[in-house]
């Protein structure tokens, strides 16, 4: 892999076998020495590592620095450039651009030469930290190496085959590619055609396109440009330019430049623990080169518009309150009373609140139930379709707004989003789509998580319906369709839908909670917009949307960090996803391989959590012990669910202890490791972008440890206790409540109780148990609502009931309350259920509240 790389380099690899040849051990061992250190001091990103046999590998290069120096070091990367050159040719051509450098160049960098297409594809996804693309004329289109494990990687790249290419498109072809798998990349493109004529066709793609090889200055420039307009971050240097402004503070805000903090006796510990920068850029002015979200014309601006490249969506909305807070400007922007919104049932609280708050009518859709781990996967296709059908078939279509669905869940399940939105699509045109992406902010760094992501589902079907292929597909699936009745709902289940071409509207959003997965301040979010009629219908509605949740005093570290944020995503967010991958991988492989941790754990599979019908590739686990890694491609890009591998949930119910205990009292309390979901039998660990090895070997270790005290607590039993063990593991492993579908409405909460679909007036509901004498108690415990249920009458919920876990409502207002809703809350050994009252009972309507209703 050297030649992809700039560090150590071909040279030095080749020196190393040499010497291996040679049975020089010791030189061996002193310029293997200096490699590793210059690799693990990174000093190799600093300047330019001397490498000799016979140096000493113990001396460090960097000792008499001052640690401010190591602060203010230029960063570093690497520049990738495809041209089919000697190695005397590279080696000038490397001296051409280092003799280039200038003090004042704000980052630095070392180029990379590669001979061919397959060579350049390989490095852009493998050496990470390459920034920039130099694309020359002339390269070859196989790579020297027959690497099988590379060409697998290289297949999923190229979508085809590539040996049909004209020599002359290499070039351009290559550049797509690569900003398909990397598109923060800067790609520039050196030709030796008429610029004029490849200009036109390279696309967005390319930064921009050189006649001729020989400038090197005007590369060399445009190179560091391309750096600098990623690195920008216009809102945090706004804010630390201002905070060093002298201005005295005549508005409210004492804390501001932390005058209150700095004059105090008692609270001069605050501005010891957080420094006094935070408070210097403390401020509620909007001017003074600062800028106000509420309505941004300057840095916030500029920093959503850098945001919205970054996660390539038409325009992004920064949030200083949470996705709780997207959530509800997003429903409300477009959502109008009596509009029909299709909503997974298991989605955050913030969304029932919004369909409250409008006034939409829901149809709440279940998600596949995990009995076996108590909790939910997501909602199949089949099931969509099937509302949407049956809502096409009771003529009221045009009253449906919304579907809206949590990608990723908290668990994991990544949907198909692209086929979902097809397919949805196809039944009507111009639905909105809220994908709920809280936990999810992350893969659009990832080239194949990043396929998953509402926006670039929305980017790729727009291209796709503009297509003259796709015309003609649609056309000839039309012809096959017209043969079935449009009313017949299940004729149609089977069928893979299209939508029309000239009807189709791309309309589709998605929140993000990016301090959930990204750097950025607690409750840093984005909304992220791709809808083709937004300007036209949605524009003002969008804005007073934002004004009704949007606090008046935004709070600018959050805006900062989210600007910051940004930028560590363009820069290295490739290159954290696939850590991070990575450490999960690593976390799953150690906990199936070691004997100790097998007996006792579990983590759960792709096949545990996603039933075979919803698993077309037929992909079982990530990793297994005897086949090793399996290939995940084709589950990605096929399979109607996914898993994302960066969570990883493990079964503990062979422990005797279910997931809240585990997690409280043997995770938190003995080891101060920190999770937040569990279900009854199974605790969630997740990776992120800060995750190190550390932490990863520091968690196996500690579940060693758990291990061996299982071992040692099973030895010192005596019968009877035993006995006890093993029924706590049966109960956590068998003896699982089922998880209850959504009920229905109460005919009184819906606007077309004789219709076929089931959609409901839930605000209506919420807001008549307002009345004080609308609503009684009854008990879950006392008896009186099982007499009331065997009595014949239709127990409705007046309030939203969320147990923690699984944290979304197992009851809304105006929701029937079923047998199967009330054994699940019985079995329910979670301490903490909102919106019920243990020494009252459940909230619910009386009987003549809904009798005035009907
Ligand atoms: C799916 C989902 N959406 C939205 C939210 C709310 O996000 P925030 O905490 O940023 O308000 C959460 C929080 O856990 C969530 O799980």
């Amino acid at each position: 892999m050297e030649e992809y790389f700039a560090f150590p380099g071909r040279h030095a690899v080749h020196q190393i076998a040499g010497l291996l040849q040679e049975e020089d051990f010791e030189t061996l061992f002193n310029l293997v020495g200096q490699i590793v250190g210059a690799l693990m001091s990174e000093s190799y990103r600093r300047k330019h590592v001397n490498l000799s046999a016979h140096l000493d590998p113990s001396v460090d290069e960097d000792a008499d620095e001052e640690p401010d120096e190591r602060m203010r070091r230029r960063p570093y990367f690497e520049v990738l450039i495809v041209d089919d050159l000697s190695q005397s040719q590279q080696r000038q051509q490397r001296q051409n651009l280092v003799d280039l450098r200038r003090e004042e160049d704000g980052f630095t960098y070392e180029p990379v030469f590669v001979h061919s297409f397959e060579d350049a594809l390989i490095a852009v996804l493998f050496n990470q930290a390459i920034q920039s693309v130099v694309i020359r004329f002339g390269f070859r289109l196989h790579s020297n190496h027959n690497m099988p494990v590379l060409q697998r990687y290289l297949n999923q790249a190229q979508h085809g085959d590539i040996d049909d290419l004209e020599p002359q498109d290499y070039g351009i072809v290559l550049a797509d590619i690569i900003a398909s798998v990397r598109p923060e990349l800067d790609l520039f493109l050196v030709t030796d055609q008429a610029v004029e004529d490849i200009a036109g066709r390279v696309g967005a793609a390319c930064r921009r396109v050189f006649y001729n090889r020989e400038d090197f200055l005007e590369l060399h420039t445009n190179i560091l440009r391309g750096i600098d307009s990623r690195y920008e971050t216009p809102f945090f240097n706004a804010l630390k330019h201002y905070s060093k402004q002298p201005t005295g503070v005549f508005h409210a805000m004492p804390i501001s430049r932390g005058k209150s903090i700095a004059k105090s006796h008692w609270i001069k510990d605050m501005g010891e623990f957080y420094g006094m920068n935070i408070f210097m850029a403390e401020t509620s002015a909007t001017s003074g080169g600062l800028d106000s979200l509420l309505e941004p014309h300057g840095p916030i601006k500029k920093a959503q518009e850098l945001a919205a490249r970054a996660f390539g969506s038409r325009q992004t909305f920064f949030a200083t309150n949470g996705t709780s807070t997207c959530n509800k400007i997003v429903v409300q922007a477009l959502v109008r009373p009596g509009d029909i919104v299709l909503v997974d049932r298991d989605c955050h609280k913030s969304h029932h609140y919004g369909l409250v708050l409008t006034g939409a009518e829901a149809i709440y859709l279940d998600s596949y139930p995990l009995h076996e781990y108590s909790m939910y996967g997501a909602v199949p296709l089949r099931d969509i379709k099937r509302n949407l059908l049956e809502l096409r078939k009771a003529g009221k279509l045009d009253r449906v707004k919304m579907l809206l669905l949590t990608n990723c869940t908290f668990d994991g399940i990544v949907y198909n989003v692209e086929r979902f939105m097809e397919e949805c699509l196809a039944i009507k045109p111009d639905l909105v789509f809220l994908w709920d992406e809280a936990w999810f902010g992350f893969a659009r760094f990832g080239p194949t998580y990043r396929t998953r992501t509402g926006m670039h589902a929305a980017e790729t079907l727009r291209k796709k319906y503009r297509s003259a292929e796709y015309r003609k597909l649609y056309a000839s699936k039309q012809k096959q369709l017209a043969k079935i009745d449009p009313d017949d709902v299940e004729a149609h289940l089977g069928k893979h839908l299209y939508p029309d071409p000239d009807k189709v509207r791309i309309r589709v959003y998605t929140t993000q909670s990016t301090h959930k997965t990204l750097t950025a301040l607690r409750q840093g979010s984005m909304i992220h917009m791709h809808d083709q009629d937004f300007s036209s219908k949605v524009e003002e509605s969008f804005h007073e949307a934002y004004m009704t949740h949007t606090s008046t005093s935004p709070n600018y570290q959050i805006l900062a960090s989210l600007d910051v944020g940004r930028r560590q995503v363009e820069l290295e967010g490739f290159e954290l996803v696939q850590k991070q991958v990575e450490q999960a991988m690593i976390l799953r492989q150690r906990i199936r391989t070691h004997p100790l941790l097998s007996k006792h754990f579990k983590v759960l599979t792709v096949g545990d959590m996603i039933p075979a019908s919803h698993r077309q590739s037929g992909i079982e686990s990530y990793y297994d012990p005897e086949r090793g890694w399996n290939e995940i491609w084709d589950a990605w890009a096929g399979d109607e669910f996914c898993l994302d591998a960066t969570r990883v949930t493990l079964f503990v119910g062979g422990t005797g202890l279910d997931g809240d205990s585990f997690k409280n009292e043997i995770l938190m309390d003995k080891f101060g490791i920190q999770v937040n979901k569990t279900s009854r039998n199974t605790v969630l660990f997740m990776t992120n972008i800060g995750t190190t090895r550390s932490s990863i070997a520091y968690l196996i270790e500690v579940l060693v440890k758990i291990a061996n005290e299982l071992e040692e607590q099973a030895e010192d039993m005596s019968g009877p206790e035993r006995k006890v063990q093993e029924r706590k593991v049966h109960s956590l492993t068998y003896d699982l409540p089922p998880l209850p579908d959504f009920s229905r409405f109460h005919n009184a909460f819906r606007p077309d109780p004789d219709g076929t679909t089931p959609e409901g007036d839930m605000r209506s509901a919420y807001f008549l148990a307002y009345g004080e004498g609308e609503c009684e108690y009854l008990g879950l415990t006392d008896g009186t609502l099982d007499t009331a249920m065997n009595a014949g009458r239709e127990v409705v919920s007046a309030t939203f009931v969320i147990p923690y876990p699984p944290g979304f409502p197992i009851l809304v207002p105006g929701q029937v309350i079923s047998a199967e809703i009330i054994e699940f809350l019985r079995n329910l050994d979670v301490k903490e259920i909102h919106g019920y009252r243990p020494d009252l009972g459940l909230r619910v309507f009386t009987e003549e509240a809904l009798n005035n209703r009907l």
